[in-house]
């Protein structure tokens, strides 16, 4: 697990085209910017504690209730802070996934497992018995849903096995949620409607990704209320700042904005795997299934290779060769515009046409 935090998302000059950062193409809302503009004068104020209102707002929206609600500086905070709250004794991490998983985890225990998920034709699969195997007493299990980089989704159904199976070895689930946004209502399989079953699951959720606002920070767990409280007096008060309050409180209505997104992504998701089975198959170039906003390549070349030819054009992307679990060849890539979908695609037919070893 050696440089496992390496993330995209840094401003690089020589970047036209930033395939790396998994955030929304369509873009932050723009009244985003003038809400802003609007509210500098708080900045003489401190946040409100807590972020009383933003519980009780989404709360409702939720249908559950404020004191099952934390607001944290992004899901990032939470993560950490759940985990340093709760000290499991193990902690089963299926691989591959975000790495700051693995970092929070490792930050308080050595105990961790590290199942993996194993390839079946075109999608990425996890078998809950190579969770099972591995409970013991106060074990916590952290999982993705859907997961980074696998774009791959739970069943409604395996989630809820595992949630009693877990709650009778006196264990936790940790659900991230980051991009649940993106997954159209007909398959979304969110936790949160469950929360008041499980006193041993704790969600956490992202407005970063699909708002695309990562440098505002701002992320919400949602869990039974004794694992809310034991969180906020274990933290900052105002560790959520004043503009991202605002903005929480005005994107309560979002919804129509939230469809268009998952429409506009479920419609690239079949554009983009048709489009590289259908031209690239033969070149054993494999793309993979994804439920979200990004997908993996396994090229049959070294990533560095395909890296280094679209950095020559301006194109950049996250090299997935150093996820645990996965190889030399993988690469992950963001869905983007319609455009700029097409142009990474035309890139990488003419490196690939080009090259004599196919
Ligand atoms: C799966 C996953 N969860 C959480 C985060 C972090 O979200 P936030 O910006 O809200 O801290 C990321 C960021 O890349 C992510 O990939």
């Amino acid at each position: 697990m050696d440089k496992i935090r390496f993330h995209g998302g840094r401003l690089k000059n020589t970047i036209r085209l930033d395939f790396s950062v998994n955030t929304n193409p369509l873009g932050p809302p723009f009244k985003i910017y003038n809400l802003i503009k609007e509210n500098l004068e708080l900045i003489k104020y401190y946040p409100e504690e807590e972020s009383l209102s933003l519980k009780y707002l989404y709360g409702q929206k939720w249908n559950i209730n404020f004191d099952n609600l934390i607001f944290g500086n992004g899901a990032a905070e939470l993560i950490f802070l759940y985990l340093n709250a709760i000290k499991p004794k193990r902690i089963v991490i299926p691989m591959p996934s975000f790495s700051e998983y693995y970092i929070a985890a490792y930050s308080i225990t050595d105990d961790i497992v590290l199942p993996l998920y194993k390839l079946k034709e075109n999608e990425f699969i996890l078998s809950l018995n190579d969770i099972y195997d591995n409970i013991i007493e106060n074990t916590l299990v952290i999982i993705g849903n859907p997961n980074n980089p696998t774009g791959s989704l739970f069943k409604i159904d395996d989630l809820l096995r595992l949630l009693e199976y877990l709650k009778k070895k006196e264990s936790y689930l940790l659900v991230d949620e980051a991009f649940m946004d993106f997954v159209i209502k007909e398959k979304n399989t969110s936790l949160v409607p469950w929360i008041k079953k499980f006193d041993n699951l704790f969600i956490v959720k992202s407005f970063t990704k699909v708002f695309s606002i990562p440098g505002i920070r701002l992320g919400v767990g949602i869990g039974p209320p004794k694992t809310i409280k034991n969180l906020e007096n274990k933290r900052d008060p105002w560790s959520v700042n004043i503009f991202a309050q605002v903005i929480a409180k005005n994107l309560i209505n979002m919804d129509k904005f939230i469809l268009k997104t998952q429409k506009y992504i479920i419609q690239e998701q079949k554009f983009l795997y048709r489009l590289f089975r259908d031209n690239f198959n033969k070149r054993n170039l494999q793309i993979f299934k994804t439920e979200t906003n990004f997908y993996l390549i396994k090229f049959p070349l070294s990533s560095n290779t395909i890296l280094d030819f679209l950095l020559k054009k301006g194109i950049y992307a996250r090299d997935a060769s150093n996820f645990y679990g996965l190889s030399d060849g993988f690469i992950r890539f963001a869905i983007k515009t319609r455009e700029e979908n097409l142009e990474l695609f035309n890139e990488l037919k003419i490196l690939l046409n080009n090259l004599h070893s196919f």
